[in-house]
């Protein structure tokens, strides 16, 4: 059979609103052209995250069920344990609230100021986290990588010369570890390949610098490995996984993506110094080891949640489904970053509408005409949160690139649903000449894209 079809039938529906164009008029105006201020309830379909939206299956809500709320030595914690030992094969596991939970925790006791932290690309709260300790976080992604257009099959590999060049050229004791992001959701949501991540790993170690993993999408990244590295077309997604965590010291997760979890994640470590000094922090702020910050249930439907990622059934369809998206709206005119990645189509809102300069950031300007045009949220991945006005000069210093990321929730949408989109958008490609561009209202000092208001240009 050609035909692609989602792995799983429906049980528990959610019922989605329509509203008329006038009400998407008001509701726009009232939030100051943010979507991140829309109440969710006025959105159709939500592709702003992929990141605590998925669908938990019938597995896991009994897991939920059965989840042991002991203080300490839960049932559930193990359960938790086992898996990710299973899965990374690292010694120590430590459970977080959220990703950057994990991320606050492992660079306060391990980055001090003046530190470097190179990585393909950091995701935002994994830079700020590091900013935090006043180090920096240096993207060194290929040059491929930060291109749109060109189509290549792992445009999330770190460039290993450039970190070459920076292990030659710094003192190592300035360089707590290096990162790598799989797949990388600042740069297109692009995998990285087995061999790049072995490279970077040998190159690290050669000087002892410990590697770690940012895995919030590593089952993504995995199936990329399979689907386009020769060699693993007949290894499973584990072996896969396994393999790939074998290169590191160990990770941090978002359970809210690649697990299926509406909340969680966790710190892996290897390093015993390190995973006691993230305990005590962990018990001083999150919790004791064995729940920090989540309910037992939520650690038993998470190990669930990690056992299915892995199923190559329902990694062939979110491959396939994301791709479907991107295919399609290229189909129709809109210009998209390629190859798809895993989780997300990101728009190239600088080729679509050429005549609205960065200044006027497009991003933001398509991201509410897709809402006024079919009640449909994405996030801008542009100027508004990676630009910034110089504080000395007052000038408008633009992001890297103009993107709208669609980010597509797990087991949610239909593929009718992406039907829905895909004509939105080429609704407005039509008319994409009339689109205008914005302007901050209200331009927050930092993390923009949360709480700014715009108004038409
Ligand atoms: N690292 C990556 C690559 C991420 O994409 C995220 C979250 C985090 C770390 C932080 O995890 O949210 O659990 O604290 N990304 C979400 C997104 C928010 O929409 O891409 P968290």
């Amino acid at each position: 059979m050609k035909t692609i079809i989602e792995p799983f039938k429906i049980k528990m529906v959610e019922p989605i609103k329509m509203t008329t164009r006038e009400q998407r008029n008001n509701i726009v105006l009232a939030a100051g052209h943010n979507p991140f201020l829309i109440r969710a309830e006025d959105v159709l379909i939500d592709l702003l995250t992929d990141s605590g939206t998925s669908s938990m299956s019938d597995r896991q809500w009994a897991e939920l069920m059965m989840g042991d709320e002991s203080y300490a030595g839960s049932r559930s914690y193990f359960k938790f344990e086992e898996t990710i030992r299973d899965i990374t094969g690292y010694e120590y596991i430590i459970p977080t609230h959220q990703g950057r939970a994990a991320e606050r925790i492992l660079f306060s006791i391990t980055t001090k100021e003046g530190d470097i932290i190179p990585n393909n690309t950091h995701f935002d709260t994994t830079r700020a986290n590091i900013e935090y300790n006043k180090a920096l976080a240096l993207d060194l992604v290929t040059a491929e990588g930060r291109d749109p257009e060109t189509r290549l099959p792992f445009k999330g590999n770190i460039d290993i010369e450039a970190v070459g060049k920076l292990l030659e050229g710094t003192s190592l004791s300035r360089i707590p570890m290096g990162m790598m992001t799989v797949t990388n959701n600042a740069s297109g949501g692009q995998p990285v390949s087995m061999a790049n991540i072995r490279a970077m790993s040998e190159l690290l170690h050669s000087k002892g610098i410990p590697f770690i993993f940012d895995a919030c999408r590593f089952a993504e990244n995995c199936y990329f490995i399979k689907t386009r590295e020769p060699g693993y077309e007949d290894k499973s997604l584990k072996d896969i996984a396994r393999e790939m965590f074998s290169y590191g010291d160990g990770c941090t997760m978002s359970a809210k993506k690649d697990a299926f979890a509406n909340m969680g994640g966790f710190l892996a470590l290897n390093n015993k110094e390190w995973a006691d000094k993230a305990k005590t922090l962990l018990i001083l702020t999150e919790g004791f080891s064995t729940y920090g910050g989540l309910a037992g249930r939520d650690l038993a439907a998470i190990a669930q949640g990690l056992k299915e990622i892995l199923e190559e059934d329902y990694m062939q369809y979110r491959v396939r489904s994301t791709a479907y998206l991107g295919d399609n709206l290229e189909r129709v005119g809109v210009p998209t970053f390629v190859p798809a990645g895993g989780h997300a189509i990101y728009i190239d809102a600088k080729r679509m509408l050429p005549h609205i300069p960065p200044k006027h950031l497009p991003g933001q300007a398509l991201c509410v005409e897709l809402y006024l045009e079919a009640g449909i949220r994405a996030v801008e991945i542009g100027s508004v949160m990676f630009g910034k006005t110089d504080a000395e000069t007052g000038d408008f210093v633009p992001g890297q690139n103009e993107l709208v990321r669609l980010a597509l929730p797990r087991r949610v949408y239909t593929q009718s649903h992406m039907d829905y989109i895909i004509e939105a958008l080429e609704n407005l490609s039509k008319r994409k000449d009339e689109i205008r561009g914005m302007q901050f209202d209200y331009e927050a000092p930092i993390l923009r894209h949360f709480t700014s208001t715009f108004s038409w240009v």
